[in-house]
C-alpha cells in the first residue's frame, strides 16, 4: 500500500482524510499527545485493520475520540465527578474509562469485549477530523505494537509507512506523552495510566483522592503491558555512571560518572523542566531506536508531577522483553 502524507494545516487534507475514514481507511493524525492511528469506530473491519497494521498481538481496547462532551455521553455514562473532570480538561489529554451505553455506536472490537469504553476529546486537528467525519474515531498510538510512540509524522512513516492509507503531518506534538487514563470509583479517581495530566492536577480538579493500581493486582487496563515503548537497544535506568559506548539520556544537565565515554549524550531538558522532558521523551527514544545503538543508560528523572508518567514509560522501555 502506498501511504500518502498530507499537511494537516490544509483544509483539503482534512476533507480527504475524512473521506478515507468514511470508506474504512486508516489515517494517522496528530493529537496534542502523540500521533494516533485512526479508524471509524463504528466500522469493525476498519478497527480490525488498526490491530493488523500495528501488529498488536491481542485486541487491547482502544480509546474512542469524540468532538464534544455530548458525543462522549452517547457512548458512556459519565457520573458527576467524571463530567466535572471532562469539563475541566477537555479538549485535552484526559481519557475517561466509564460504563458503555448499550446503544453506543462503536464496534465491540473497540472495547475488546469489556463492558466499559475509554473516551477522550482531543485538541486540534484530531478533534476537527472527528467533527468532520461526524462519528467517533478509534485511535491507539500510531506505532508498531510494543515500540516507541510517535511524536512526528516522520516517526509514523518510519513505523507504519506502507501499512496505512494516509498520514496528516501536523508537526511535532505538544505534550509528547499519551493521555492520562482514569476511571471513577465511588469517591476516588483510579489512575489506570499516568500521562500528560499529572495525578496532582487530577486530585486538585476533582477534590478526590487519586488511587494507583495496587501492586500485583490484575491488570486494570489491559494495554498496560510491562514491555512497551522499547527501542532496539537495551535500556538501563537510574544510571549513576555511564559505561563506554552507551547512549546517555539525562535530565537537568546531570552528568553521571564516566560521561566522557558515552557514545552520545541527550539531555531531555537542560533547564530541568519536566514538561519539556515529557515532550522530548519519545522523540529521543525514537531517535535512539537504531541498529547501531546497543545500550542506553538513563539518568535518574524526578518522580513528581509529570515525572510519574515519564518514569512509567521508561520502566516499560527497560522491561525484559518476551
Ligand atoms: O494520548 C493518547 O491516549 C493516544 C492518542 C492517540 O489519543 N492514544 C493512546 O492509545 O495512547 P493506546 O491504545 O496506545 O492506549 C490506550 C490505553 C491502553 O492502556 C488501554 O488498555 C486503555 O487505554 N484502555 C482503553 N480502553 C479501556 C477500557 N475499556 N478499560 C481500561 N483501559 C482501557
Ligand atoms: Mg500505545
Amino acid at each position: 500500500m502506498n501511504t500518502r502524507t498530507l499537511p494537516a494545516s490544509d483544509p483539503q487534507s482534512l476533507a480527504e482524510a475524512a473521506a478515507c475514514l468514511a470508506a474504512g481507511g486508516l489515517v494517522a493524525v496528530p493529537t496534542e499527545t502523540v500521533y494516533g492511528l485512526a479508524a471509524d469506530a463504528a466500522n469493525g473491519e476498519a478497527v480490525a485493520r488498526i490491530f493488523e497494521a500495528k501488529g498488536r498481538p491481542r485486541f487491547n481496547p482502544l480509546i474512542s475520540h469524540v468532538a464534544a462532551t455530548e458525543d462522549a455521553q452517547a457512548l458512556v455514562t459519565l457520573d458527576a465527578a467524571a463530567l466535572a473532570l471532562a469539563e475541566r480538561f477537555w479538549p485535552g489529554p484526559l481519557t475517561i474509562v466509564a460504563p458503555a451505553r448499550p446503544d453506543a455506536r462503536v464496534h465491540p472490537l473497540v472495547s475488546g469485549g469489556l463492558p466499559t469504553l475509554a473516551v477522550r476529546m482531543p485538541q486540534g486537528v484530531a478533534r476537527d477530523l472527528v467533527a468532520r467525519l461526524g462519528r467517533p474515531l478509534a485511535a491507539p498510538s500510531a506505532n508498531r505494537s510494543g515500540r516507541v510512540s510517535p511524536t512526528t509524522a516522520e516517526h509514523v512513516s518510519r513505523s507504519l509507512g506502507g501499512r496505512i492509507d494516509l498520514i496528516l503531518d501536523g508537526g511535532p506534538t505538544a505534550f509528547g506523552l499519551e493521555s492520562t487514563v482514569i476511571a471513577l470509583e465511588p469517591a476516588a479517581v483510579r489512575l489506570l495510566r499516568p500521562g500528560a495530566i499529572s495525578a496532582d492536577d487530577l486530585a486538585q480538579a476533582s477534590g478526590l483522592p487519586v488511587l494507583r493500581p495496587e501492586p500485583g493486582a490484575a491488570l486494570q487496563s489491559p494495554g498496560q503491558m510491562r514491555s512497551h515503548y522499547a527501542p532496539q537497544g537495551r535500556v538501563r535506568l537510574e544510571a549513576g555512571h555511564v559505561e563506554p559506548g552507551e547512549l546517555l539520556i539525562t535530565f537537568g544537565r546531570y552528568r553521571p560518572e564516566g560521561v566522557e565515554d558515552a557514545a552520545e549524550i541527550v539531555d531531555l531538558s537542560p533547564a530541568g523542566d519536566l514538561r519539556e522532558a515529557a515532550a522530548n521523551l519519545f522523540a529521543v527514544l525514537n531517535e535512539a531506536d537504531r541498529g547501531d545503538i546497543e545500550r542506553i543508560a538513563v539518568a535518574p528523572i524526578p518522580r513528581q508531577g509529570l515525572g510519574e508518567a515519564i518514569n512509567d514509560r521508561l520502566r516499560r522501555a527497560a522491561a525484559p522483553r518476551d
